[in-house]
């Protein structure tokens, strides 16, 4: 996410800019748990990842205030790790993993407005918003990331975007200091929110009253539709590329006959093509090879540039 992960390229070897106890004095002191060679498989949607140099969990803010001081000392690489729309290369993450997992509080406050942490898991959200009567956050339904993820990617669906909801945005900056954005300040994109490096630890969202029942039907039939096109029982990170404009990604993929296309456990979902599926032991060396092969084709036969929506970190 926004704090530096694709630059994890230094190594706890004998290239490294910094040692492993650099990276146990970095994370020192934290009270939330510290996993270190973790694997990084469990922390992603797809099942797939190598390992971590180390995975910390903070406890809360403050805790993440922590990490980000202690890191910037030692000049030690963060990155935060979402879990979908992401793909994590073979060879894993060097430097320190961050996981906002423990990050749960939603609170309701003044004005229809919901604050979130950003580890707040995006269905734990919509029930809470439901069961509050606060209407907004229906187009989501579905979406299996963290509230902290949506933002950095502006998510979206055919129904509404992250943007339309932001009100403010609370983030830990590259000093390791609290600080607050206004979503005025926040350019947002398709799929790509420009935020100041560092860490999204809570979102303000502005809802607005809504009628409970209406809201849970418009959850209920959005939930059957993606379930019937789209393959939620299978690891997976979600669309793979970003729909071309007026056109589907998956629509184009499968006019050129590529459903079911493999490599490796690597599959293009028969069930909707702009997703791919780990049908177990998928490395992301796989992804990235059936990735080259879709691109290729549908350019070469359609004429189209495919760009993607996934994120590709790590080292091979
Ligand atoms: N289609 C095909 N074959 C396929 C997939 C789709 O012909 O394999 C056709 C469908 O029949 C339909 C059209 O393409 O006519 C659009 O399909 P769909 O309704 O599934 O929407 P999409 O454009 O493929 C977008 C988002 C999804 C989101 C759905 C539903 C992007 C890149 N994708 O998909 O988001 O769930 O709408 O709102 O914006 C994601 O961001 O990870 C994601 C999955």
């Amino acid at each position: 996410m926004a704090l530096g992960g694709a630059r994890a390229t230094t190594a706890v070897r004998k290239s490294a800019r910094f040692t492993q106890a650099d990276v146990r004095a970095a994370v020192a002191g934290l009270r939330g748990p510290v996993f270190f060679q973790a694997s990084l498989r469990e922390y992603t949607s797809f099942k797939i990842g190598g390992p971590a140099d180390v995975v910390v969990e903070p406890a809360d803010i403050e805790d993440v205030c922590l990490v980000v001081q202690q890191a910037r000392a030692r000049k030690i690489p963060l990155f935060v790790v979402g879990g979908t729309n992401l793909l994590i290369r073979d060879g894993g993450i060097r430097g320190i993993v961050v996981s906002l997992v423990r990050l749960r509080a939603i609170k309701e406050e003044p004005g229809h407005v919901l604050y979130a942490e950003g580890g707040v898991g995006m269905p734990t959200l919509i029930g809470y918003a439901i069961k509050h009567s606060l209407a907004g956050l229906e187009w989501a339904a579905g979406i299996p990331g963290t509230v902290a993820g949506c933002v950095v990617m502006n998510a979206g669906t055919k129904l509404g975007e992250m943007k339309d909801t932001v009100k403010a945005v609370h983030m830990v900056n590259l000093k390791g200091q609290t600080v607050d954005l206004e979503a005025s300040q926040i350019p947002f994109e398709y799929r790509w929110a420009r935020l100041p490096r560092g860490i999204v630890v809570g979102v303000s969202l502005q809802l607005k009253p809504g009628v409970r029942v209406e809201m849970e039907k418009v959850v209920k039939d959005y939930l059957h539709y993606r379930g019937d096109t789209q393959p939620l029982a299978m690891p997976s990170a979600g669309c793979v590329f970003k729909n071309p404009p007026n056109d589907s990604a998956g629509r184009l993929i499968e006019t050129v006959g590529l459903k079911g296309a493999r490599v490796g456990d690597a599959e293009v979902s028969t069930k909707h093509a702009n997703f791919m599926v780990n049908r177990g032991q998928a490395r992301a060396a796989d992804v990235i090879a059936l990735i080259g092969k879709v691109r290729t084709t549908i350019r070469r036969r359609v004429g189209v540039r495919l760009d993607l929506e996934l994120k590709i970190v790590g080292e091979a």
